[in-house]
């Protein structure tokens, strides 16, 4: 049977990036453009910025993945593409690119969600096994996912208002690091200690919900408060406090949901997947269990990518999932 060979393009945010993915699990190709330099000096990611970046590296990026895979355009078997969630101008870069390849080159259109495209990750590195639930936490999401079989997607628990990186980004703005932040805090978060009382919002008893913006406003009140006593309080303490109260909401409620769903993994995923204090939190609670196998792709597969949009592309793809020229970018998708 000959290889299936799907092309991924994503361009939710800042980066630019295409992939090709063969049979669905194996890496051919895998190309981003970073955009981060140009957006740091602002502080966060300008969607206008993104949207021009976007048109310039398209048909770079695209012609180095297909340079990478060793392959043309005849080889593809379809081009998928993120639809939504993310910017709109940004979104609408990647999804004209796709149509323009399918319609040139006569090729199925597929749309991914870009939360599927972040649990897909896993695939690349390991079979996924159902049931299984996903931590997705990114700059824009934090998302419980129960997965019974492959495409089907019941978000138990999500943000109330700021996401996980988010509320890392904005913090590290009051601590006066660059963004993205999240790294940053994670750094210093390792020299100090969690000795700063914060809240956790942990909601409802029954709820997999989440809340950051609370904590984060403790945070920055914490800082104004000492500064207006004039005294000093020691970032990486702070930073350790901040990660402490993330991590330890994350992991209570992944936890409880891994019991009452009764799953056989639990799939990290989205950019705040990197960050160390979490991983190793997840490990100590995972890793000695017999029934739930925890699942953590490589940093490279956590931030955004097209490999997983390619990967998440090629099940859709076998379920016969398409789009016609009148896919048009969808800002708020809901998975
Ligand atoms: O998945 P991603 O690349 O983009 C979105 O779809 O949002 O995630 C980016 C987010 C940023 O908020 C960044 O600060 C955060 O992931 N992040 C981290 C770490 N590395 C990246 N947050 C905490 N600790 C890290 N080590
Ligand atoms: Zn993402």
């Amino acid at each position: 049977k000959k290889d299936q060979l799907i092309l991924g393009i994503e361009t939710s945010c800042d980066e630019t990036a295409v992939a090709i993915v063969k049979n669905g699990q194996e890496i051919a190709a895998n190309v981003v453009a970073s955009q981060i330099e140009s957006h740091k000096r602002f502080g966060g990611v300008v969607p206008e910025i993104a949207s021009r970046h976007h048109v310039e590296e398209m048909t770079i990026v695209l012609e180095e993945a297909l340079k990478q895979a060793e392959v043309t355009m005849k080889d593809i078997d379809a081009v998928a593409v993120t639809e939504g969630p993310g910017l709109v101008g940004a979104l609408l870069i990647g999804v004209n690119a796709a149509k323009a390849l399918a319609f040139a080159h006569q090729k199925p259109l597929v749309p991914v969600h870009h939360i599927a495209g972040h649990i897909y990750a896993n695939r690349l590195i390991t079979e996924m096994q159902f049931p299984l639930l996903a931590l997705v936490v990114s700059g824009g999401h934090t998302e419980l996912v129960y997965m019974k079989e492959h495409g089907h997607f019941e978000v138990i628990g999500e943000t109330r208002d700021d996401a996980a990186g988010e509320a890392y980004d904005k913090v590290a703005r009051v601590l006066n690091m660059p963004y993205p932040g999240g790294p940053h805090i994670d750094r210093l978060a390792q020299e100090g200690a969690a000795s700063i009382p914060l809240p956790r919002a942990w909601l409802e008893e029954d709820s997999y919900d989440f809340s950051f913006s609370g904590l984060k406003s403790a945070v920055i009140n914490t800082v104004h408060n000492a500064e207006q006593r004039g005294e000093t309080i020691a970032p990486e303490d702070l930073a350790a406090s901040f990660q402490e109260s993330v991590i330890e909401v994350l992991v209570a409620k992944t936890e409880r949901a891994v019991r009452q769903y009764g799953v056989k993994q639990v799939l990290l995923a989205g950019g705040v997947a990197a960050n160390k204090g979490l991983r190793n939190a997840l490990n100590n609670t995972f890793s000695k269990s017999e029934e739930v196998e925890l699942v953590i792709p490589p940093l490279f597969l956590c931030t955004d990518n097209a490999a997983m949009i390619a990967a998440a592309g090629s099940v859709m793809f076998e379920k016969g999932i398409r789009a016609d020229l009148s896919l048009n970018a969808n800002p708020g998708l809901e998975i």
